[in-house]
């Protein structure tokens, strides 16, 4: 009903709004105040953790993309090798696990059946199995030995978004405590992202007020076949991310790319007018990444892309070869992919509509994908 959907026409604006609300429910009470991570609902043990060497993630779609992003903060913040993998591949193909592995299964639902294979493989190898999940007493945490839970509140549109961002927290809430119970030489850069972390659900906020101009991008592009998304370093399974949103509600054509494999092949689909989604990393810090991503911006324009840019503020040099700009907030490195997805959900709810495609039940879809 109306009611139900909070005075919006679907749940995936609901829910994409309550994203800031998200981000800091699922903060909440895991910071003390003396800025370090209380995590003592993960109930496995400091030394447990410290023996860890390796850690695996499985997940399936929207929630392997926050996987994949999860891996850059946990290989960063404690130095352990970190594979990501579809949950649905894991099993068939006789992963290397044992007692000092890992393995964190990351599901909304807590009810993927391809998530909860993996983890019940990876426990019959001794592993022990962290589950991230929104739904309390879902099936993947109950077979966990432990559970870091989401606190997005419940997601009705099939579509994931605000699951999305809260996984992403959960992740860099374990990359950190991992980080912080092991020691590493980033312990000053681990507390300045904690800081950063507990305020980031107002950058999120105000990338909500922003984002008029991309509804009204989106309607433009809505007769389009084809739109493809490129990123790097945590940018491009934000560039996946906002292509399987395309896809699942849009249905169109949608391609994530890494941007440095554009030359690789993909540059080759680049032609007049296709409309390229570029993730651009922070100017700040890892400046070649910056300066590489420009010159891929540059590239595809030049072949006649139609380039939509997002982009830090103050990022001037990306100006003159966007011919649609994005503005996010800025933030460090790897807490970006919170920040940068937000337009691209809009984005594909925006095209969407326009497409007069229903938003919250797109066909052929179900929200738990409760079968292999
Ligand atoms: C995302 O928009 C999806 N509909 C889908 O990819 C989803 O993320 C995937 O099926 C995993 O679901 P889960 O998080 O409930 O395990």
């Amino acid at each position: 009903s109306a009611a139900e959907k909070g005075g919006y026409d679907y749940f995936m604006l609901k829910e994409i709004a309550e994203q800031p609300k998200a981000v800091a429910d699922t903060l909440l009470g895991r910071i003390d105040p003396s800025g370090s991570l209380t995590l003592d609902e993960v109930r496995i043990s400091p030394s447990e953790l410290r023996e860890i060497d390796k850690v695996v993630i499985v997940a399936c779609g929207t929630a392997f993309h926050a996987g994949l992003i999860a891996k850059y903060a946990i290989e960063h913040w404690t130095r352990i090798p970190c594979e990501v993998e579809l949950a649905s591949e894991f099993r068939y193909r006789d992963p290397i696990l044992d007692g000092r592995s890992l393995v964190i299964a990351i599901s909304q639902s807590g009810e993927t059946m391809d998530t909860l294979m993996a983890l019940r493989h990876a426990r019959e190898q001794g592993s022990k199995v962290l589950a991230i999940c929104n739904t309390n007493g879902s099936t993947i945490p109950r077979e966990s030995d432990a559970v870091l839970y989401t606190h997005a509140g419940p997601e009705v549109a099939v579509a994931s978004t605000k699951a999305f961002l809260t996984q992403l927290v959960a992740c860099y809430l374990v990359a950190l405590y991992l980080g912080q119970v092991r020691g590493t030489k980033w312990g000053d850069e681990i507390q300045a992202v904690i800081k950063d972390l507990s305020r980031i659900s107002e950058e999120v906020e105000r990338v909500l007020d922003t984002m008029e101009p991309v509804r009204a991008l989106a309607r433009t592009l809505a007769t389009k076949s084809t739109v493809l998304f490129l990123g790097r370093h945590v940018g491009y399974p934000v560039a996946l991310e906002g292509a399987l949103k395309l896809k699942e509600l849009a249905y169109m054509h949608a391609e994530g790319f890494a941007a440095g494999e554009l030359k690789h092949g993909p540059i080759a689909l680049i032609e007049e007018d296709v409309p390229v989604v570029v993730v651009v990393p922070s100017p700040r810090g890892r400046s070649v990444l910056h300066d590489k991503i420009v010159s891929n911006i540059q590239e595809i324009r030049a072949r006649g892309a139609r380039t939509i840019v997002i982009a830090e503020e103050g990022d001037e040099a990306v100006v003159p070869y966007a011919d649609h700009l994005i503005r996010i907030p800025a933030t460090p490195t790897l807490l970006q992919p919170l920040v940068a997805t937000v337009p691209l959900q809009v984005f594909a709810c925006e095209l969407a509509t326009a497409r007069g495609n229903e938003v919250d039940q797109p066909r052929n879809l179900a929200k738990s994908v409760t079968v292999e």
